[in-house]
């Protein structure tokens, strides 16, 4: 226990644990943890978001802002989340109660955040997986959008909240959850890795095949233009930046705990930077592919309607739910094999990172509590699925999904990757020991341009980005929604999570916690080596 930081008896004052310290889970090697961060860094948010964001910020001319987002703040925080989660050992708030007392709320705060992010999360995978079969018989007929928020969701008019049931989506949202809550139960290694060893050569190949069968549409090329074409001047506007910067903070899987998590499970001995970098590219290059297939099919769309690209393109729900079953509907025999091929696709990326959301949620409670991993992954699993069943298979829940994820993603995620930068390099002032960690095992070392990126440019951006977004919508409202509604599932829920995790920090930890019962990082590469030397005596 050379390091007093990193000794969970001196953190939590214990040392009266009768149990044998145990060593942490972890991924069986390099690949296992690449393919895991890649599959939670590949989601909902790089197939249904990039495209739109890249073709209204300026085109081709994005790639600047994009490659300079990624290199100034995706990457070094992705970094930081490495150093913390793989020093600390741990998921947020042990690693970072290990890295200092007071800063376990700021770990409980991005737990939450998992936490409710998850909900809603399994929720759209639960739509898609329908939307596979509703793809083959084109169940919305003539009208995709009627018929999703009529005919499937049966959404309110009003928006009053109203809990009836959709049981639509019960049943795919049941199995998804029981689906996820076993592997998660399983383990890092039977679980998580295998999960993620088959879903994301399934989900490149089915996306390869998307995007081949999408260039072949009439019309494929007039999307592509339209993505492609660099409108320079939107480098002068500081929004395109901005979004930029919001979206390398979501798809990379950066600034919220999981990135912590997953490192935390990895050996003493791990090339960090090397694998970020890995990482970092494999999302922006998938990214990339997602912008040819969707742009394709919407220029297909387009084309097909006698209408510009500019009136057919959109994000999220609306591109995934509504402008897609158009484009199936009208490309005939090719239809449904497109519509297979997108909503699984999105069924596969939403599973890999809906897993690595939940695991920070089970890590936490589980280190916490001291409970066993399938014991924390079935009860707190329980209760995280019957939130998200009786919540949002509701009549209200496409509008509560939508306000929810607005705030989560521009409030908190924001709030609380800023809190945490400036907490780490400014008030405890770790960075040069993160540094000191990240060069130790790493290919690619990093220096005081990594601390100044951490310490000043993403907290300015983070800063800019947060204010920007509190004041629209303090002074605008939020997506035309009465101001009750907003006030309760977006700032109420927004400041209950803050509020949760101060109090989750003031509950001792006790003694059977894993901060008493696990080996810290040094305890752990000590014993590594030890057992190296008695190999070497021994040969
Ligand atoms: N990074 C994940 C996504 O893009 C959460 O959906």
């Amino acid at each position: 226990m050379s390091d007093p930081a990193q000794s969970g008896a001196t953190v939590a004052g214990g040392g009266k644990a009768a149990r044998k310290p145990q060593r942490r889970e972890s991924f069986t090697g390099r690949g296992a943890f690449l393919i895991a961060a890649i599959g939670s860094a590949v989601g909902l948010g790089n197939i249904w978001r990039f495209p739109y964001v890249a073709y209204s910020n300026g085109g081709g001319a994005f790639i600047v802002p994009y490659l300079v987002a990624l290199l100034t703040a995706g990457i070094p925080l992705l970094f930081l989340d490495y150093a913390v989660g793989h020093k600390f050992r741990g998921s947020p708030p042990m690693a970072l109660r290990r890295l200092h007392e007071r800063a376990e709320a700021i770990g409980w705060w991005q737990t939450l955040i998992c936490w409710v992010i998850v909900i809603y999360y399994a929720v759209i995978i639960a739509w898609a997986i329908r939307y596979v079969g509703f793809s083959v018989t084109k169940a919305w007929g003539s009208n995709p959008e009627g018929f999703l928020t009529g005919g499937f969701l049966h959404v309110a008019s009003n928006v009053d909240v109203e809990f009836h049931f959709v049981s639509e989506v019960f049943w795919p949202l049941l199995l998804l959850w029981l689906f996820v809550l076993a592997i998660v139960a399983t383990g890092v290694e039977k679980g998580v890795t295998r999960a993620s060893w088959i879903f994301m050569p399934l989900l490149a190949v089915m996306f390869i095949a998307l995007v081949i069968v999408a260039l072949t549409l009439d019309g494929a090329s007039v999307g592509l233009d339209a993505l492609f074409t660099p409108s320079w001047d939107a480098l002068g506007n500081y929004q395109v930046w901005m979004a930029a910067y919001g979206q390398i903070f979501f798809s990379l899987s950066v600034g919220f705990g999981i990135m912590v998590t997953y490192a935390s499970y990895l050996k003493p001995k791990s090339d960090l930077t090397g694998s970020g970098m890995v990482v970092g590219f494999a999302n922006s290059s998938f990214e990339i592919l997602a912008g040819l297939g969707v742009f394709a099919a919407l220029g297909f769309m387009a084309t097909a309607s006698g209408k510009p690209v500019s009136e057919v393109a959109g994000s999220g729900i609306g591109l995934a739910f509504i402008a897609f079953p158009q484009i199936i509907s009208q490309a005939g025999a090719v239809g449904p094999i497109l519509g297979v091929l997108f909503f699984v696709s999105l069924v596969f990326a939403g599973i890999t990172s809906m897993i690595s959301l939940f695991e920070v949620v089970i890590a936490a409670f589980r280190e916490k509590t001291g409970m066993s991993r399938k014991a924390a992954s079935w009860i707190i699993g329980g209760v995280t699925a019957t939130a998200s069943i009786v919540l949002f298979p509701t009549t209200t829940g496409l509008k509560l999904l939508d306000v929810t994820d607005h705030f989560i993603n521009n409030i908190g995620i924001v709030g609380v990757a800023l809190l945490a930068c400036l907490v780490i390099s400014w008030a405890l002032r770790k960075l040069p020991v993160l540094r000191d960690h990240l060069n130790e095992y790493s290919s690619f070392k990093v220096n005081n341009v990594w601390m100044l990126l951490v310490s000043v440019v993403v907290p300015l951006v983070l800063l800019g980005l947060w204010i920007t977004e509190v004041i629209t919508v303090a002074s605008k409202g939020y997506g035309g929604m009465p101001g009750d509604f907003v006030g309760i599932f977006g700032w109420g829920m927004s400041i209950l999570v803050v509020v949760l995790a101060l109090a989750l920090s003031f509950i001792p930890w006790p003694h059977r916690s894993a901060i008493h019962h696990e080996l810290t990082h040094d305890e752990e590469l000590a014993r590594e080596n030890s057992q190296q030397t008695q190999e070497g005596i021994l040969s």
